[in-house]
């Protein structure tokens, strides 16, 4: 019986993970040069560490995240994101009693119960940082041209992409935000779906993240929160804007932009690309001064973001060139009979543990078929026949130039370096 995968959950081929590996070689680089250091947080945690730090009432926790009791009960969940988690850990290890900011960076699949779609997936990868511990507007933004230089990097360039911006404000700010949400919805709660009303009455902010059309098209003239800031947090985000100034990162203010997580304070923003079609988010991220207390740890601010890596691996591959088949090994040996099987196996290990990428034959494979497998997969075949094996030498072919040469099996056994460049 054929047992299929999960619907939304893909393997990643051989064919692929070059690109993933690149990938994330890029991304750990730019977040090391940053400052940033990694933290590697489970993927299983408690159910209760998302639905406080989240959000009860966000989509992510409220109809996509994957719950389930363990074997006494204790109910845990699949991790939709990592910010919970890693403010988690950092409460955990009393990472703020060392007093300096924490810069934190991560990788790793996440899970959410979404429709699937191009870009959309019920398992996915982010790439993301936290940085705690700092108020800094300057750190926003330097956080926001992390992302950008990211995608510079990876030569997605400036052109086909944008940064959405917009501030929510604090806590301070937000009961004056959502009385007039609720009082702008409510006069048109008939155009609202079933759940928007629900929403009308628990959190009418989460109304503006509603794919549903009728929703989104009241969202367009929703009052704005920008235009609810108090006065420090209109400060910092025209200090926001005047560090992005600095640093030439142009920007589009976006007021509907408010995220689909309850943690948010202050500055929100998304980096998005007009190549990606409806899921054009490459990133999302911002402020969250809240989210460390509300777990349990001093008052303490943070920003960050997260971006999706199954979407810069779409942009990635439809660019031409993309995938070009560099041989993955150094050299290919090709043993004629028994005897030169049995020796070639010793060469192989010695290849292998002086650094040199090599493999052979398995299949059989008459040596025509076995000098065609060498010549897609490594730059150098190595033959071992009879007659090689009586003068006690292998012959070396470079496979790019067609060169060959008969070296002595001992000494190229000994320092197979001398050999292959
Ligand atoms: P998010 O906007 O929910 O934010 O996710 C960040 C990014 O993850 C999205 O922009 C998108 O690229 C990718 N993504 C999300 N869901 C999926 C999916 N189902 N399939 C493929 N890609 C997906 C967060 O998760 C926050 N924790 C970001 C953050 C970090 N904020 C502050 N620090």
């Amino acid at each position: 019986m054929r047992v299929e995968g999960v619907r939304g959950m893909r393997d990643i081929l051989p064919e692929e993970t070059p690109l993933w590996q690149s990938l994330e070689a890029e991304i750990r680089e730019a977040f090391a040069h940053w400052g940033y250091r990694e933290i590697r947080v489970p993927v299983v945690e408690r159910a209760e560490l998302f639905s406080r730090g989240v959000g009860e009432e966000t989509e992510v926790v409220d109809k996509q995240m994957y719950v389930f009791p363990d074997r006494k009960g204790l109910e845990l969940a699949l991790r939709p994101e990592a910010t919970a988690p890693v403010v988690r850990a950092y409460v955990e290890h009393g990472l703020h009693a060392r007093g300096d900011l924490a810069k934190l960076y991560y990788l790793g699949p996440m899970f959410r119960y979404e429709k699937p779609q191009l870009g959309r997936q019920r398992q996915f990868h982010q790439y993301g940082v936290e940085a705690i511990g700092s108020p800094d507007p300057a750190l926003d933004a330097e956080v926001m041209d992390l992302a950008w230089h990211l995608m510079e990097r990876l030569e997605l360039g400036r052109e086909g992409l944008f940064l959405r911006l917009n501030s929510i404000g604090c806590r301070e700010d937000r009961p004056a935000y959502r009385e007039a949400l609720r009082g702008y919805f409510a006069a048109h709660a008939d155009a609202l779906c079933p759940e928007c009303q629900r929403r009308l009455e628990t959190n009418p902010l989460r109304i503006l993240d509603c794919k549903e059309e009728g929703c989104r098209a009241l969202s367009r003239d929703a009052p704005r929160s920008a235009d609810h800031l108090c006065p420090d947090c209109r400060a910092h985000f025209a200090d926001v804007e005047a560090h992005l100034a600095d640093l030439g990162l142009a920007h589009e203010l976006d007021p509907t932009l408010v995220r689909g997580l309850d943690y948010y304070t202050r500055t929100v923003f998304e980096l998005c690309s007009r190549d990606l079609g409806a899921q054009d988010a490459l990133l999302g991220g911002g402020r969250y001064n809240g989210l460390v207390e509300l777990l349990g740890g001093p008052p303490t601010p943070a920003v960050g973001f997260a971006g999706g890596m199954e979407r810069l691996v779409i942009l990635l591959s439809s660019r031409s060139g993309a995938g070009g088949s560099v041989p993955d090994l150094d050299l290919y040996l090709v043993p004629i009979g028994n005897e030169a099987k049995r020796e070639g196996a010793k060469v192989l290990s010695a290849l292998r543990r002086a650094g040199i990428s090599a493999d052979t034959d398995y299949m059989s494979r008459s040596l025509r078929k076995a000098m065609q497998v060498a010549g897609r997969s490594a730059r150098y075949a190595a033959i071992l026949g009879p007659d090689e094996l009586a003068r006690g030498q292998i012959k070396l072919k470079d496979l790019a130039s067609g060169e060959e040469t008969a070296v002595g099996l001992a000494q190229f056994t000994a320092d197979p370096r001398a050999f292959i460049r």
